[in-house]
This record gives structure tokens, C-alpha cells and sequence, in this order.
């Protein structure tokens, strides 16, 4: 349900389409009014500060390289994601 209201066409266009400059303000990944999160700001620091750039570090070649696979409904998110590693 968090995935689909990200996708809402009213609200995003071209949702399907990953654009590392879109305004995501409106996302509702972590929830939104009195539920909001209460790991969102933890939670984005390790994975933008901290996860990602040691990852891309060590695998400066790495790519999605098969297919991904997602389960759920409310929490919906992917279980597998296969990678090549490149040079
Ligand atoms: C990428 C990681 C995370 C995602 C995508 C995420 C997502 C969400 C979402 C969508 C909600 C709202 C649920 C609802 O409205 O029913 C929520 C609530 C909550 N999250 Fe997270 N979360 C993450 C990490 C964390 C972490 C690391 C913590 C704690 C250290 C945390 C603590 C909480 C708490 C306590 C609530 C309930 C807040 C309330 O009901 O007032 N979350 N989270």
C-alpha cells in the first residue's frame, strides 16, 4: 500500500521510472502525520551515509543483474536482488 501511494499518478509522474532528482516530499515510505516514523532519520543516514557509499566503494561495477523479487502488501519491498560485481 506504502509502494502504491508512491506511485500515485496524481502526485508523481512517470512513477515506474527511477529519477534520482524527483521531489519525494510527498512519498509516504515512512508513513506520514502522527505515525511518521520514528527511525526515518536514523534509518536514511545509514543507508545514504553510511551503506551505500561503502557498497559503491567496494563495487565501483556493481549492477542489478537478474530478476528482482518482491513480497508483501503493506510492508511491500524485494527479498532477492541479484548483482554482477563488474571489473
Ligand atoms: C528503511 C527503514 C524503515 C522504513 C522504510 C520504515 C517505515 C515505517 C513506516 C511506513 C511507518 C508507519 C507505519 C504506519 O503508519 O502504520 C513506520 C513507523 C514506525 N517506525 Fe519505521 N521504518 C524504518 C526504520 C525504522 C527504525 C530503524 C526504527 C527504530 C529505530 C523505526 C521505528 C518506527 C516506529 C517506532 C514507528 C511507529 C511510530 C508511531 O506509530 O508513532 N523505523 N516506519
Amino acid at each position: 500500500m506504502f509502494g502504491s501511494a508512491n506511485r500515485d499518478e496524481a502526485i508523481f509522474g512517470d512513477a515506474d521510472q527511477f529519477d534520482v532528482h524527483r521531489d519525494t516530499n510527498a512519498a509516504v515510505s515512512f508513513g506520514a502525520g502522527p505515525h511518521f516514523c520514528a527511525g526515518a532519520a536514523a534509518s536514511r543516514s545509514l543507508i545514504a551515509d553510511i551503506a551505500l557509499p561503502k557498497l559503491f566503494e567496494s563495487f565501483p561495477g556493481i549492477a542489478i543483474d537478474g530478476p528482482v523479487k518482491f513480497v508483501g502488501w503493506a510492508f511491500r519491498g524485494p527479498v532477492s536482488l541479484p548483482v554482477s560485481l563488474g571489473h
